[in-house]
């Protein structure tokens, strides 16, 4: 039994739950004011024999003890342990053992930050201490973000890290060095201003460099990809920026210069999307503390495109995904999260935030204000750029718009943007409708109910209605096979179908980190590092594409059904209390929309056709 079943076992949750709400009887199980948001009727549930708990009100969640106690106490998984682990008596005790590689390319990447930094301070570097004051950055600002310095020559990085006892294959393997053909090892960073980049963990993945000499080209090199660096799934500052990002929502900008300019004058909210367009999984990273998003955009319209159309494909991943996580499938509208709000702020030409930022301030606080929601950027954008007086002008934005419309899922909503743009270019609601493309709103669920109907019969190759297995089922295959299914199967899964907060954890993990094979989160590879390296090695027989395909189907209507089995039971339940939720309106149409969507996954689950092979 590892440590995490061994707590869980003796762990009580209606006496955890009743340190800190007055838990009242309701038949087999409790009720209470919600501890996470204000109300005066019970929706708030606890119930022993599941050892769950769930909100059926405003904040609609749920989860077992360690969800209770991250949310309660405000804490990472990790110290939920060790705090649930102390009320039952058992010291946890650190598990670190996977991650070996990773964790020697990160050891790498800091010791070259220490390294960089002491240089930094040498006579030689002199004249960069010099241009970082000449840019306004302070002492503070160069401690926080660690800048350092290069030296220029006699590859001293790569001395100083084989002496350290690293082999040059490995500072190599990190980015730092390169080889020749010769096969010697050089640094790979030589007389450039060094900043550090941090993880979502905090820890040094990688760095960006800058040219001192403005006619040196590139003026900035980054650390190539590298097992544990990825820039398009990194955000610069995040590491700083998540508890205010969490308060006030995020700020992204385009540039390290920056991001490091707004912390100086205390807009700790603000991340740096490192110059490419803003990807998914940077959006997903944001997504996790805030659903207030504004990109400030450069005015300089080079890669001004990539990134529109890479805003609007996040928008329509978000809108989507959000859409599902209500509670899948259609609860209530009370029940719903907050949707993805992007917005868009342009700078004026030719400045960028730094500029911006050192200038004024307040002016900056106000460009951040007048950001618009994404919709109306792009309906402004495309109208100045196009003559929409002529009829092809007119289509092509009309169209260009459409595209963005049928990302939506939620019909109303939908209404509400077609009446703008019908209103805004003069044509008929029906007509615009009609030329809506049909294929991005529903092109993943109908793919994924065209193939599960032609796998129903494999779908005893997996256990059934046993959640543990289910849930350490999909962890695996996304371990093992993520390069098969494709980036995009993690967006299939919600994290709510997970019923136990360990899995939950290592899923989120997965979702965000560079490595798909290796979860980021040092604190949750250090006390599930057991549990992970079982998911890794587990023998699931999957030989081909196609059985992968189908295990992968199966394994999802698998746990979403054992989640709703959940849902409606804990739901029937809260709606047989007498005094309580009988005939609340969200409890019965949360339960209609449960039992709805379990019939559906039924059917997906008869086979097309009596002679199927
Ligand atoms: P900018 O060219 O706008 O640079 O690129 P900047 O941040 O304003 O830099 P300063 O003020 O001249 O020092 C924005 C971001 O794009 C990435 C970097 O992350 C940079 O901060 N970038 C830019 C590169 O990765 N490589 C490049 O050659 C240029
Ligand atoms: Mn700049």
């Amino acid at each position: 039994m590892t440590q995490l079943d061994d707590v869980k076992s003796r762990l009580d949750i209606v006496e955890l739950v009743g340190g800190y709400v007055q838990l009242q009887r309701a038949g087999s199980s409790f009720k209470a004011n919600c501890p996470f948001h204000q109300e005066r009727t019970p929706s708030f549930f606890v119930f022993p024999d599941r050892q769950s708990w769930r909100c059926f009100g405003a904040c609609a969640e749920g989860g077992d003890a360690f969800s209770f106690l991250m949310k309660a106490d405000r804490v990472d998984f990790r110290e939920a342990l060790v705090r649930l682990g102390a009320r039952v008596g058992i010291t946890v005790t650190d598990q670190a053992e996977t991650g070996g590689r990773s964790r020697v390319l990160f050891e790498i990447n800091d010791a070259a930050r220490q390294f960089f930094q002491r240089v930094l301070a040498e006579p030689e570097a002199a004249f960069v201490r010099e241009y970082l004051r000449g840019r306004g950055l302070n002492e503070r600002s160069l401690q926080t973000f660690e800048f350092g310095y290069s030296p220029a020559r006699d590859n001293r990085l790569l001395a100083h890290l084989t002496n350290a006892g690293y082999d040059a294959e490995t500072v190599a393997e990190a980015g730092l060095a390169r080889q020749t053909d010769d096969g010697r090892f050089y640094d790979l960073f030589r007389g450039r201003l060094m900043i550090p980049i941090r993880d979502w963990s905090a820890r040094v993945a990688g760095f960006g460099s800058r040219a001192l000499d403005d006619n040196a080209t590139p003026k900035y090199l980054n650390t190539p990809r590298t097992p544990v660096f990825d820039k398009s799934r990194i955000l610069y500052a995040m590491h700083v920026a998540k508890e205010p990002v969490r308060q006030h929502g995020a700020v992204i900008v385009e540039g390290y210069m920056d991001a490091v300019m707004a912390h100086q004058h205390g807009f700790d909210n603000v991340v740096a999307s490192m110059g490419t367009a803003l990807t998914e999984h940077q959006v997903a990273l944001v997504r996790r503390l805030t659903h207030r998003v504004t990109m400030a955009l450069d005015g300089d319209p080079a890669g001004r495109n990539a990134t529109l159309r890479s805003l609007e494909s996040s928008w329509g991943v978000f809108q989507q995904r959000d859409q599902r996580s209500a509670g899948q499938p259609g609860a209530s509208v009370l029940q719903q999260p907050e949707a993805l709000d992007l917005r868009v702020a342009e700078l004026p030409a030719g400045k960028d935030p730094d500029d911006y930022i050192r200038q004024s301030p307040h002016e900056w606080i106000a460009f951040v204000e007048a950001a618009a929601p994404l919709f109306d950027y792009l309906l402004a954008a495309l109208t100045e750029r196009v003559d929409v007086t002529t009829a092809d002008g007119r289509s092509w934005a009309a169209q260009a718009m459409l595209r963005f419309v049928a990302y939506i899922p939620d019909p109303i909503k939908r209404d509400f943007y077609l009446d703008t743009l019908s209103a805004h270019f003069k044509v008929d609601v029906t007509t615009l409708r009609a030329a809506m493309p049909t294929a991005v709103q529903t092109g993943r669920t109908g793919r994924r109910t065209e193939r599960a109907a032609s796998t129903a019969d494999e779908a005893t190759l997996l256990p059934m209605r046993d959640e543990k297995r289910s849930e350490e089922w999909l962890l695996a295959m996304l371990l093992q096979h993520i390069e098969q299914l494709g980036s995009d199967a993690i967006f299939t899964v919600q994290p709510e179908w997970f019923s136990r907060s360990e899995n939950r954890e290592i899923y989120q993990s997965v979702m965000t980190s560079v490595d798909p094979h290796l979860p980021d989160d040092p604190q949750v590879a250090a006390e599930l590092g057991s549990h992970l390296d079982e998911l890794r090695d587990r023998d699931l027989m999957l030989s081909t594409q196609a059985k992968i395909d189908q295990a992968w189907q199966d394994v999802c209507l698998n746990i979403e059904t054992e989640y709703l089995n959940l849902e409606i039971e804990q739901l029937t339940r809260a709606m047989s209390d007498e005094d309580g939720l009988t005939h609340d309106p969200n409890v019965e149409s949360r339960l209609r929309a449960c039992t709805q969507r379990r019939r559906e996954i039924d059917l997906l689950r008869q086979p097309a056709s009596p002679h199927h092979k």
